[in-house]
């Protein structure tokens, strides 16, 4: 793949059970309700959007986004029903050092079934073998079991302990970093 070409807006995978490809307009619905949903905001530094119109922008600012390779953001699908199950982000790509941070979210009805294990280990697998980045990193707050549970799975290293970089419920918390590079990740270097 010619990455000095590709609009990260054009990327689409796909796994045993999943489709991973950019958002349209047509998501909004379901966009918005994941991202208003107290249980995701909770833990997340996602964008808060008010309204429908203004899910339908962030899609496509995101997408403009993504055309010029400054960020990757993904929606999640069943490949069986169509139904969407939450988005994958890549955002402060660092392209002279070729590390990412990873951000990751998912419908409520849908944790606890693997379905985020396989969405990141399909993307990382690409970002690492056909984007060529070098690092990816994610934090996450150190209360979030759910999101170290996925990390840790994934083979992530903990890195240290931020402090009181989070502010949650208006509560300043501390927050893990963890990261995974492309040799552990792929197991040989390419
Ligand atoms: C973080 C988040 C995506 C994790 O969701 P999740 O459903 O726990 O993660 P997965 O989809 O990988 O599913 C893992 C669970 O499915 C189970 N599972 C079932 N089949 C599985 C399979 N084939 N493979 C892996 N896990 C499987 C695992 O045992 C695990 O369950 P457990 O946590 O009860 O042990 C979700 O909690 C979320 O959206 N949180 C809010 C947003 C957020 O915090 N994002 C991260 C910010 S850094």
């Amino acid at each position: 793949m010619d990455n000095q070409k590709l609009k990260y807006s054009e990327i689409s995978l796909q796994s045993t059970n999943l489709n991973i490809k950019a958002l349209t307009k047509e998501n909004s619905s379901v966009l918005f309700n994941l991202y208003s949903d107290a249980n995701i905001q909770k833990y997340t530094d996602i964008e808060r959007l008010r309204s429908l119109s203004d899910t339908q922008k962030f899609i496509d600012t995101e997408n403009k986004e993504a055309d010029n390779q400054d960020l990757i953001f993904l929606g999640i699908f069943s490949r069986a029903t169509k139904d969407f199950l939450g988005t994958i982000s890549l955002f402060n790509i660092d392209q002279k050092h070729s590390f990412a941070s990873l951000g990751f979210q998912l419908v409520k009805d849908y944790w606890g079934r693997g379905i985020m294990h396989e969405s990141l280990n399909h993307f990382i697998k690409f970002v690492f073998e056909e984007l060529k980045f070098h690092r990816i990193e994610a934090q996450t707050y150190i209360g979030n079991e759910r999101s170290i549970n996925v990390l840790d799975r994934l083979g992530f290293t903990k890195e240290g302990q931020l402090r009181q970089n989070f502010l949650i419920e208006g509560k300043y918390q501390d927050s893990y970093l963890y990261s995974i590079l492309r040799t552990e990740f792929l197991k040989s270097p390419l």
